[in-house]
């Protein structure tokens, strides 16, 4: 089993996202069964709550119904996935801060197509639009990152 962590700051809007539209992208493959994928946020502002009414409409948008509560990412979560995908730069820092051993530390929009150094950037105090430019930037990395997990653990 790949498993894979996305993380933010609050874990209820960008990370959130991450993780529905992952799903959403092998669902119905046989991806499935080779792939685990849950989302975090390095800080214990929201513990516990939905994610952002603006993550579930955007998403709700595009066709992807999502349930999730806030978890705050820990010491065995750094153990556990082979993957921790940081949304940008100050989550990145968080994460290496915490020294993982063996698992792969990156940046989200590594696999962005488009614009590989960039942040995903914080939705939470903008303007609607907001979400749904994460949910494109998102999209569109997150295919890029499938396909580099399928060839490099499944071809
Ligand atoms: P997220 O967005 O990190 O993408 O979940 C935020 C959510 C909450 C806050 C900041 C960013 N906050 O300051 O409460």
């Amino acid at each position: 089993m790949i498993k894979v962590l996305f993380v933010c700051l609050g874990n209820i809007c960008r990370s959130p996202m991450a993780q529905a539209i992952f799903e959403h992208q092998i669902n119905g493959t046989h991806l499935t069964n080779h792939f685990e994928v849950f989302s975090a946020g390095t800080t214990d502002y929201h513990i516990g709550a939905p994610p952002d009414p603006r993550t579930l409409s955007t998403l709700k948008s595009h066709g992807i119904l999502f349930e999730h509560q806030a978890h705050q990412v820990n010491y065995s979560d750094i153990n556990n996935y082979n993957y921790l995908i940081a949304m940008d730069h100050q989550n990145f820092v968080h994460l290496q801060n915490m020294k993982p051993i063996s698992a792969m530390l990156m940046k989200m929009r590594y696999f962005d197509p488009v614009d590989k150094n960039s942040d995903v950037p914080d939705p939470y105090f903008g303007q609607n639009d907001g979400f749904e430019t994460v949910y494109r930037i998102l999209n569109r990395s997150i295919e890029g990152l499938i396909l580099k997990l399928k060839e490099k653990h499944l071809s």
